[in-house]
């Protein structure tokens, strides 16, 4: 119930910035109904006697027989034509508007809330994104807006009938409310029985259907990122089995959803003749001794009874397919929230040049939702115009330092200070605007080579662009491609080795002329031409520059002005190389160890 209802504020809340549609679509409807209701009206001047007043005293019906009074039964049938087609034209255009109206209102709401749900995807902190699958996230900006449009639309085809229910349950009140009263608790009460056998089965359904939507969506973009592994361990067969068990699943689910909602409507209408008998057997008690001829009475009685149906019907089967949907608004509901996920503040000023150094100061940081403490107090500097090296085992957390410094995450304890001033007071888009980053996973966009360039700055000219792609080395491959700067890279850099992939994305780096420059070496093997390239460019762009690097081979560390040695996110030694080697610790030890590997000298040196 609690639930229910706060669905129904969910939904009030998104309704709110069209409430003027609302109040039309509202008064369309009430037209709509009322022409309905005077459409049975026109019964009783067919029906009853004339001069007999059989209805004189049911108010409001009773106008439609002095409306005719004094008229021949021709000229009743003439009048009640002209009226029928008067009132259909009304009605039927009050339907057709009504239809219009909830489809754009639907339309509307659904777009909302895609630009909505888009936006705090793009907001919300990386961390949070992070712990969520990326096909969950799809659907909560695809799939799910969708669905909360539908349910509007229900909604909005609702109020027509519900108002047509109204319209007749007040006739019929007017002609017998003692009638009524039976009818409007038999069908509460059947309401109340297709409720607890039918709707809670469609809710529970509809959760099932949600779960294999996720899961098809995972398993779909799980696959589809992972191609090359699939095919390479010749896993396409498993890929296969998981996808059509998670479709089985979805036919399966739905199929029960349609059929349960399906079930609403004919179950209703049954049961409701079944309400219809045991009044007209009432009434033969009940009204027989109040009027001496009670024949038009009941015969409007049961016309209104029977009209009332459909739309009593529909509310049913609304109800049974909104609630088939409700999870949708729930998770929609619960993404948009920000009482309960992290942002990145805003700072106020603007980054200045850096001065003398970017400062970690005793920084700790832990995941999102994650007990283990990543990186546990850690301090070093990186100083203006020199190249930090940052060296360590794997998961040592040394991606996780190159993150913090470019403030996609707030540390838990501690700060980062660019000359004394703590990066979250900064502007971001100054701050990053200061920073340009390689990373570890070397990604590319599905666009031009021209076009991934220019995400680092939209405006540079070709000549800045070329700039950039000569110091990074990746001018003569660039050219060698079928268009040159205008190929387009498929998805994930298809197309393009993994040496070249990373010159590309120095470029990309190199493009905006950083002050400081943020290198995760990939962890990818290299053979000694593009490595010795990639050195090249990496020369090349610390002139001049800071630059922050995350090492992995021994030849980039040595050329470092200074080395931070990470152990299980603390910092166990730092200094130059040569000082490192003197002091005979896990620095000299991995560089030992690596004088022992049999194969090929520097070039690949990995650390860890
Ligand atoms: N998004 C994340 N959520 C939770 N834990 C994470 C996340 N990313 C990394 N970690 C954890 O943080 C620790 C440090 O990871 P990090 O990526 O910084 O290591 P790394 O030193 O860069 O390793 P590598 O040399 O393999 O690139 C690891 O234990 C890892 O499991
Ligand atoms: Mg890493």
């Amino acid at each position: 119930m609690k639930g229910r209802l706060q669905g129904i504020r969910v939904l009030l809340a998104l309704l709110k910035p069209y409430w003027l549609l609302v109040v039309v679509m509202a008064a369309v409807a009430l037209a709509g109904s009322v022409a309905e209701g005077l459409g049975a009206g026109l019964i009783v001047p067919l029906i009853e006697d004339p001069g007999a007043g059989t209805l004189d005293g049911v108010p409001l019906l009773n106008q439609f027989g002095r409306a005719v009074e004094g008229m021949d039964f021709g000229q009743r049938v003439r009048w009640v034509a002209v009226a029928l087609v008067i009132l259909a034209v009304i009605r039927g255009t009050a339907k057709f508007l009504s239809a219009l109206l909830s489809f754009r209102l639907r339309v509307k709401v659904e777009g909302g809330l895609r630009e909505q749900t888009f936006r705090q995807l793009m907001e919300v902190e990386l961390r949070y994104i992070y712990k969520r699958t990326s096909g969950d996230l799809i659907a909560t900006v695809n799939s799910y807006p969708r669905d909360v449009g539908e349910i509007v639309r229900a909604v909005g085809n609702t109020l027509p009938l519900f108002l047509t229910v109204a319209v007749y349950a007040t006739l019929m009140f007017l002609l017998s409310w003692s009638l009524t009263l039976v009818a409007i608790a038999l069908l509460l009460l059947i309401s109340g029985i297709l409720r607890r056998f039918v709707t809670v089965r469609v809710r529970r359904s509809a959760r099932r259907v949600y779960a294999a939507i996720k899961r098809l969506h995972s398993i779909g973009i799980e696959h589809i990122s992972a191609i090359k592994l699939v095919h390479l361990f010749y896993q396409q067969a498993r890929g296969e089995t998981a996808f059509a068990e998670a479709v089985g699943e979805y036919q399966g689910q739905i199929y029960q959803r349609s059929w349960l909602v399906g079930l609403v409507g004919p179950l209703f209408s049954t049961l409701n003749i079944a309400v219809l008998a045991v009044l007209l057997i009432a009434s033969t008690y009940f009204l027989l001794p109040q009027s001496g001829s009670w024949q038009a009475l009941i015969a409007l009685f049961v016309v209104i009874m029977y009209r009332l149906m459909a739309p009593a019907v529909g509310l049913n089967q609304t109800r049974a397919s909104i609630s088939g949907k409700l999870p949708s608004l729930t998770a929609i509901r619960e993404f948009l929230r920000t009482d309960n996920k992290p942002y990145l503040v805003n700072g106020k000023q603007q980054a200045s040049p850096l001065r003398e150094r970017l400062a970690f100061e005793d920084v700790s940081f832990r995941y999102y939702g994650e007990t283990d403490i990543v990186l546990d107090h850690i301090s070093f500097d990186i100083r203006k115009n020199q190249m930090t090296a940052i060296v360590g085992p794997s998961g040592s957390g040394k991606t996780t330092i190159a993150d913090l410094a470019c403030r996609l995450y707030d540390c838990t304890e501690g700060r980062i200070a660019l000359d004394g001033t703590d990066i979250r007071d900064l502007d971001l888009r100054s701050w990053r605007s200061k920073i340009g980053v390689v990373t570890q996973d070397t990604v590319l966009l599905n666009a031009t080579v021209a076009e991934n360039l220019r995400f680092a700055k939209e405006d540079a000219t070709q000549e800045e662009i070329e700039r950039a792609v000569r110091s990074a080395n990746a001018y003569d491959f660039i050219a060698a491609l079928p268009k040159g700067f205008d190929t387009r890279l498929g998805d994930r850099g298809v197309g393009l080795s993994g040496g070249e992939r990373q010159r590309l994305c120095i470029a990309r780096a190199l493009l905006a002329d950083p002050e400081l420059l943020v290198l995760d070496e990939a962890t990818s093997n290299l053979d000694s031409e593009s490595e010795a390239l990639i050195q090249q460019a990496v020369e090349r762009a610390r002139e001049n520059r800071t630059v922050l690097v995350i090492a992995h081979r021994l030849s980039t560390v040595r050329r470092a002005d200074h080395v931070v040695v990470l152990q299980a996110g603390r910092v166990v030694e730092q200094g130059d190389h040569s000082l490192l080697v003197k002091k005979q610790g896990y620095y000299y030890k991995a560089v030992q160890m690596q004088s022992f590997e049999p194969h090929d000298g520097e070039v690949g040196w990995i650390i860890g």
